[in-house]
């Protein structure tokens, strides 16, 4: 049971508090590569400040206040040009370094006063990496953006998935190192809700939680499995500061503010050795509802669905003097110490964990890959139609199955990348 105290440190995350100056020290995930070419502006909130991420003409990233310094209006309704982003109140020209570039009227009234050189508005670095946009909101210099090695991987299909959950980001982030939930929330509430028999998922047996330089691994034997399999002797990841990485896929826990979270999911399908080579163009991206509109309930259809219904049951803070923990939260409690002390560094100036400063390491950061082979190599399709170990989440998959919402024209170019046919039975195979 933690300290009111406790509670607040490790869900706080506005500038200047200790959570908050630690997650300032890694790159965000805000924004698909491909949503910006669709539409050069996006009003963003972000771990409690308002910004508007652009494009402009020229290809420039800007991440600036959703303010304009002069009169305070809202930059998301500005337009970019060859250089910068345009404030539609009154013309003022903003650049991607902060830099005011024009004042329309000021220049004509006093063209010598230079008076644009006075003023600034907030910005933050944004670079570009696996179709995503990501932010830096931390001191000088900026890391590097991490290549994790899936990033490098060939023949996949990929997709990026958002959602807007109304909760604290790091009840989410407790999710990452929570190997139990996987049995009950998602396979047997799973069969709970379709009306299954009594029989259950294999329980878990075991578990076990270490750290590493990126995080922390969670293994489990599960019955009828034992510490031969890769869930046991690999692992899945509990990505540092924020993420869940289970070998085919990332969740990002992104915090909006201390009670809203954007979940980031980046899915890497590979194609069967058949369909062989495919280049993917485009990254494509879509939101995820998370409420049904009909009954006005969370949705419970798709695993991450599920967890986002575990997640904002708990509160909107979940209120962690209140609870009771076992065994099973062995990994919770770890993950908590050790980003507490993290945060305590940083205030005292200190570098969190897992921070990638060297451009040689970060050309392929290998990670924990449960069937890596499968991942890099690919195989044959019929056995890509079979889960070839009795590991969850390696086979073909007919659907997605992780969120609800798909769009039509992302699930034909996913069939049509796996040589599918264009309609298909739904066979959920989830990564846990
Ligand atoms: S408020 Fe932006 S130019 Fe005046
Ligand atoms: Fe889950």
């Amino acid at each position: 049971m933690l300290s009111e105290d406790q509670n607040r440190r490790l869900t706080e995350v506005g500038a200047g508090t200790p959570m908050g100056e630690l997650l300032r020290r890694y790159w965000m995930p805000i924004a698909a590569v491909a949503e910006l070419d669709d539409k050069p502006t996006k009003p963003v909130r972000l771990m409690g400040e308002d910004l508007v991420l652009y494009k402009d003409r020229s290809g420039n990233y800007g991440l600036v206040d959703r303010h304009c310094p002069h009169r305070r209006a809202d930059l998301s309704y500005g337009w970019v040009e060859e250089c910068g982003l345009r404030c539609h109140y009154h013309g003022w020209l903003w650049e991607h370094t902060g830099r005011c570039l024009q004042q329309p009227f000021e220049e004509t009234a006093h063209p010598a006063a230079r008076f644009k050189d006075r003023v600034r508005i907030k910005a933050y670095a944004v670079e570009a990496k696996a179709g995503l946009l990501w932010a830096y909101l931390g001191p000088p210099p900026a890391p590097l953006v991490p290549t994790w090695e899936p990033f490098t991987w060939k023949n996949g299909f990929v997709q990026i998935v958002f959602s807007e959950i109304p909760c604290n980001w790091f009840q989410c982030q407790e999710n990452s190192i929570d190997p139990v939930h996987f049995e009950w929330l998602h396979s047997n509430w799973s069969r709970a809700l379709n009306g299954a028999g009594a029989d259950r998922s294999p329980a878990h047996l075991k578990v076990g939680f270490e750290e590493f330089e990126y995080g922390f691994t969670y293994r489990r034997v599960l019955e009828g499995q034992s510490e031969q399999d890769e869930l046991w002797t690999v692992g899945r990841c509990c990505l540092w500061p924020n993420c869940l990485f289970t070998g085919g896929h990332f969740e990002w826990r992104v915090p909006i503010d201390d009670a809203n979270m954007l979940s980031v999911g980046w899915f890497f399908d590979r194609v069967p050795n058949d369909m062989e080579p495919y280049r993917q163009d485009r990254i494509p991206y879509w939101y995820s509802p998370i409420k049904d509109a009909l009954t006005d309930r969370w949705i419970t259809s798709h695993v991450m669905n599920q967890d986002f219904v575990a997640w904002v049951g708990q509160g909107t803070v979940a209120d962690r003097t209140q609870e009771h923990l076992g065994e099973s939260d062995r990994g919770v409690i770890m993950m908590r110490k050790r980003i507490l002390e993290d945060a305590e560094s940083v205030m005292r100036g200190g570098e969190p964990k897992g921070v990638m400063r060297d451009p040689e390491k970060n050309r392929c950061v290998r990670l924990p890959i449960i069937g890596r082979d499968f991942f890099v190599n690919g195989s044959s399709r019929v056995e890509s139609e079979t889960s070839r170990q009795r590991t969850p989440g390696l086979l073909l998959r007919q659907e997605f199955s992780f969120l609800t919402g798909q769009p039509e024209e992302v699930r034909a170019a996913y069939r049509r990348a796996m040589g599918l046919p264009e309609t298909g039975v739904d066979a959920r195979s989830p990564a846990s």
